[in-house]
């Protein structure tokens, strides 16, 4: 008995997680279903079916990617280094992150709408969130949001900055500290950010801000000199650089997952 609960939490701790980015989209999705209401539950629950958590069910937009491939545009949203405000952005004729959130949640605000599509709505808008929260997917298009940015790590080993940001910061921690670790890091800054919060700026309910700001906050990020990637400055992803970097890492998941709880509870609080 109890060597099977065990390899049951082991299983379920490793067995899915094969990209280093599956981690941060499991992490937002999971911690933001532990926010939800017992009513949004009620509305989301029957939606996973299919999908063993709605934390996994956050990795299938990257899944499908192959074999839907009008859908690789909505990851992200990127703007010239000359247009600086989200509010502005534009989105191209084969859509972005912004407008295929929209597009998303209206047909999950649809109690009307085909169930599969509804369902596809919300594993859709999980990973949204997780993903105009990683600071490469509001970046540059001439680089295709950092892919083209190459780096070096400590090691020599060849990188570019969107890997380094979607998953190799995170590695880095991992590494340290161990996946637990960090998991129960940000489930830490989670618990204290909600406890402080029910303040205004984090964007948490009723105002809890909208894509555009969650995707300023971003692209602000990915100016940062710190960042080194505006003017291609950056060319070694050193440990102290992913150490530096580290917390805003954390801050984003715990944003993230906030976020998304906040707006699932606010849409299906009264019953939708
Ligand atoms: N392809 C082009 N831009 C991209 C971005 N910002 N993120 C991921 N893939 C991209
Ligand atoms: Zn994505
Ligand atoms: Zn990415």
């Amino acid at each position: 008995m109890h060597k099977n609960f065990l390899f049951t939490l082991v299983f379920f701790s490793t067995m899915h997680l094969s990209a280093w980015w599956d981690t941060g989209h499991e992490m937002v999705c999971s911690e933001a279903y532990k926010l939800l209401s017992q009513e949004t539950k009620k509305t989301i629950d029957p939606l996973l079916q299919g999908q063993e958590t709605f934390g996994l069910s956050c990795l299938w937009a990257d899944e499908i990617k192959q074999e839907r491939p009008d859908t690789r545009a909505w990851h992200y949203i990127n703007l010239t280094d000359d247009m600086q405000n989200t509010y502005d952005a534009r989105c191209p004729e084969n859509g972005c992150l912004i407008k295929a959130f929209y597009d998303q949640l209206e047909v999950l605000k649809n109690k009307n709408a085909v169930f599969v599509e509804r369902q596809e709505a919300l594993w859709f808008i999980g990973h949204f969130v997780g993903d105009i929260h990683q600071p490469m997917h509001v970046g540059y298009p001439e680089d295709l949001g950092g892919n083209r940015h190459q780096l070096k790590l400590e090691n020599g080993a060849k990188t570019n900055m969107h890997k380094v940001w979607d998953g190799q910061i995170i590695e880095h921690i991992e590494s340290k500290v161990g996946a637990d670790g960090f998991r129960i890091q940000v489930q830490e800054k989670i618990k204290l950010w909600v406890d402080q919060a029910q303040s205004s700026h984090l964007g948490i309910n009723p105002d809890w801000g909208n894509i555009e700001d969650w995707a300023q906050e971003s692209r602000d990020i990915a100016m940062q000199d710190s960042v080194g990637y505006r003017g291609n400055l950056l060319k070694v992803a050193s440990s102290e650089y992913m150490d530096a970097n580290g917390e805003i890492v954390e801050d984003r998941i715990t944003l993230g997952a906030i976020r998304l709880s906040a707006l699932l509870n606010s849409i299906f609080n009264n019953g939708n």
